[in-house]
C-alpha cells in the first residue's frame, strides 16, 4: 500500500476540474514534518490561493469540501496559513496491516508500467587487485538492481569490465621481465597481482599510467599496443591471464553477494569499434584533427577522441559501441551507469554523441543516466588509494578487517540464546553488512570518510543496529512460540498506544519509500527509512510489553513484531545485506 500515492490520488480527484494544474498541486501532499500535525500534510492551498487570487484558507476549505476522506482519514484540519493536516483512521491502518501480514510482498505493489533497465556497475579494471575505490559502484549498483527488480522492472545487470586496458601491458611486461614461473604455476592469481605491483614499483615515482618518457612505462605501453593490434603471443597471454583475473574479482563478488547477468567487458566490443568510427565519420558527427578522430561537441571545448593518432580506440569509442550493442541486444528503456562522479564529463559527452548518432532522443531509444557518486576518503580526508598499500585500500583485506571487528562485537554483545558455533557466520554477515550499509546510507553524491567505529556502531544508523533489531523481533516471536506456522496472521490488530500507531505508519510507508528510493536512485532513502522504523520499534518495545501483554493485545503485538521483522529483512535484502535469526 502506497499511502502517499493514495492521498495524492484523492487530492487530484478533488482538485480536478476547478483548480489549475491539479497534478502539481496534489504532489504537494507530503509526509508531515511533525507527527503532532498528523501523518501527512497537503500544502497546495497556499500556491493555489496565489494562482486563483483567493485566501489560501478558503481554498483549503474548498478542497476539503470536494475531498473524499471519511473512509480512510480522521476529519482533516486546516492549520496556519492553509496547511491541511491528514491523519489516517486507526481502523483503516489496522485493515491495511492485516492485508500486509497476509501478503508475501508485505502489501507492496509492483509498478504499473515496468521498464527494462540495463544497470552498468562495478566495472573494475581487472589485472590489478580490487580496492576500496571499486566498492561504491559495486554496492550501489547491486542495491539499485535489487530495488528495481523488486518493484517489478525488468533488470539486466552488466559488468563493463576494464579488461583491455593499459594494465594488461603492465602484466605482459612483467611476464616477460620479472616472472616467477614457479609461483605462476602454484598460485597464478597471486603471481599476477605481484607482477602488477612489482612492475609499477619500477615506474618513475609520481607518474600515472599514461605518462610518457619513462622507459618502463613506454615498454608497458608498447605491450598494450601489440595486444590491441592482435599480436598472437600477447593475445594468447591475455587469454591465459583473464581467467585468473576473473577468479580474483569473482571471489570478491561472491563474498559481497553481488551478481551480474552479463559480464561484457571492453574486450567484447573490440571487433565493433572500427565500424563505430567509420559510421560517425560518415555521418559527419566525428572529424579528423591532427591525425586523430574526435567528436567536437562544442566549438571551443576539447573534442572527445574516438581514435587516437596512433590508431588506438578510446574508452569513449568502446562506450559508444556498448550503447549500440545494448540497444540491439536488450532494447532497454533505461541504461544506468553507476560510475564515479569524476567521469561526469565523459558521460555528458557520450550521451550527447549517442543522441547525435540517433541512438537516443526524446522520441526514441533508452534514457541514458549517469548515476554518479563521490569518493571514499581516508581519515586524512583524501581519497584512499591503492598506492598507499594500507590494509584498508585492498578490498579483500578490508572485508577481512570488517569481519574481524564484527567478531569482536559478537563476543561483546552476544544474546543469551545466541549460538557460539555461529560466530563465524555472524561475523561475516555483520562485517560485510556494515561495509555495505556505511556506503549506502550516505548521500551518494558526496564524499564520505571511511570509519570502522561509525560503521560498526551498535546504536545508530548502521547495519548492525538493523540486524540486531531484526534478531530481537525474531527472539520475541520465538519466546512467544509464534513461529512461521503458529503465528496468527489473521489476528485483528489494535493500535492501542501512540507507539503502536507510529509503528503501523512506519510499516505501511515502506512502499512509498521503495518507490522514491528507486526513482531517485538513492538507497539512502531506504536506509533512512529503516532507521526510523528501527527507532519506532525500539520505542514500541520499551513502552508496550509484548510477551507480558494482556491477552487481548498479545496477538496484535506479535503481529506488529512480525511485520517489523519482515520490513527490516526486505529492506536489508534490497540493500544486499543479510539478516541473522539469532545474534
Ligand atoms: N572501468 C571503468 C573505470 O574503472 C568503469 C566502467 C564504467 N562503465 C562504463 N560503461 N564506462 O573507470
Amino acid at each position: 500500500m502506497n499511502l502517499l500515492e493514495l492521498l495524492r490520488g484523492r487530492f487530484f480527484k478533488a482538485l480536478e476540474g476547478w483548480a489549475p494544474d491539479p497534478l502539481t498541486a496534489s504532489a504537494l501532499v507530503k509526509p508531515a514534518t511533525d507527527a503532532k500535525f498528523g501523518d501527512y500534510q497537503a500544502n497546495a492551498a497556499m500556491s493555489l490561493g496565489k494562482a486563483m487570487g483567493k485566501p489560501p484558507r478558503q481554498v483549503a476549505e474548498e478542497i476539503l469540501a470536494k475531498l473524499k476522506w471519511d473512509d480512510i482519514l480522521e476529519k482533516p484540519e486546516i492549520a496556519g496559513p492553509g496547511f491541511i493536516n491528514l491523519k489516517f483512521r486507526n481502523e483503516y491502518l489496522q485493515g491495511q496491516l492485516t492485508v500486509a501480514a497476509n501478503d508475501d510482498r508485505i502489501g507492496i505493489a509492483g509498478v504499473s508500467r515496468p521498464g527494462r533497465f540495463v544497470i552498468d556497475f562495478s566495472g573494475p579494471n581487472v589485472a590489478k587487485p580490487m580496492h576500496v575505490g571499486h566498492l561504491r559502484s559495486t554496492i550501489l549498483g547491486e542495491s539499485l538492481a535489487r530495488l528495481h527488480r523488486f518493484l517489478g522492472h525488468m533488470v539486466i545487470t552488466d559488468n563493463h569490465l576494464g579488461d583491455w586496458g593499459t594494465q594488461f601491458g603492465i602484466l605482459l611486461y612483467g611476464y616477460r621481465n620479472q616472472l616467477d614461473a614457479e609461483n605462476l604455476k602454484k598460485n597464478p592469481v597471486a603471481e599476477l597481482a605481484r607482477l602488477y605491483v612489482e612492475v609499477r614499483k619500477g615506474f618513475k615515482s609520481g607518474t600515472d599510467e599514461e605518462a610518457e618518457g619513462d622507459p618502463v612505462q613506454d615498454a608497458c605501453r608498447l605491450e598494450t599496443v601489440k595486444l590491441h593490434q592482435g599480436d598472437k603471443e600477447n593475445l594468447a597471454l591475455w587469454k591465459q591471464f583473464m581467467p585468473f583475473c576473473l577468479e580474483e574479482i569473482d571471489a570478491v563478488y561472491q563474498r559481497l553477494d553481488v551478481h551480474f547477468d552479463h559480464t561484457l567487458g571492453e574486450s567484447h566490443y573490440q571487433p565493433m569499434l572500427a565500424k563505430v568510427v567509420a559510421d560517425l565519420l560518415g555521418q559527419g558527427i566525428a572529424r579528423e584533427s591532427q591525425g586523430a578522430i574526435g567528436i567536437f561537441l562544442t566549438e571551443e571545448g576539447t573534442p572527445a577522441l574516438i581514435r587516437k593518432r596512433d590508431g588506438a580506440y578510446t574508452y569513449t569509442t568502446t562506450d559508444l559501441a556498448t550503447i549500440d550493442y545494448r540497444i540491439r541486444e536488450f532494447n532497454p528503456t533505461d541504461i544506468l551507469y553507476v560510475v564515479d562522479s569524476r567521469q561526469h564529463l565523459h558521460f555528458q559527452n557520450l550521451f550527447e554523441t549517442a543522441r547525435r548518432w540517433g541512438r537516443t532522443g526524446p522520441e526514441n531509444g533508452p534514457r541514458l543516466v549517469h548515476v554518479p557518486f563521490g569518493s571514499v576518503l581516508g581519515a586524512d580526508r583524501k581519497p584512499i588509494k591503492t598506492r598507499d598499500g594500507k590494509a584498508v585500500a585492498n578490498l579483500d583485506q578490508l572485508l577481512d578487517e570488517a569481519v574481524r571487528l564484527a567478531g569482536e562485537i559478537f563476543d561483546a554483545n552476544r544474546a543469551e540464546d545466541a549460538e557460539p558455533e555461529n560466530r563465524a557466520m555472524v561475523a561475516e554477515t555483520v562485517g560485510i553488512g556494515a561495509v555495505k550499509y556505511a556506503d549506502l546510507c550516505q548521500n551518494r553524491t558526496t564524499d564520505y570518510v571511511f570509519s570502522w567505529e561509525k560503521m560498526l556502531a551498535m546504536d545508530g544508523n548502521t547495519a548492525a543496529y538493523m540486524q540486531y533489531a531484526y534478531a530481537r523481533c525474531q527472539s520475541i516471536l520465538r519466546k512467544a512460540g509464534a513461529g512461521p506456522d503458529t503465528l496468527d496472521t489473521k489476528a485483528s490488530i489494535h493500535l492501542a498506544t501512540a507507539e503502536e500507531r507510529n509503528l503501523a505508519i512506519q510499516i505501511l510507508r515502506m512502499e512509498e519509500i521503495l518507490v522514491a528510493s528507486a526513482s531517485e536512485l538513492r538507497p539512502n532513502i531506504l536506509t533512512g527509512y529503516l532507521w526510523d522504523l528501527a527507532k519506532s520499534y525500539s520505542s514500541f518495545f520499551q513502552n508496550c510489553p509484548v510477551i507480558k501483554a494482556p491477552p487481548t493485545l498479545l496477538p496484535s503485538r506479535l503481529l506488529l513484531c512480525h511485520l517489523v521483522a519482515r520490513c527490516l529483512k526486505l529492506g536489508l535484502e534490497l540493500l544486499g545485506i543479510k539478516v541473522i535469526e539469532r545474534m
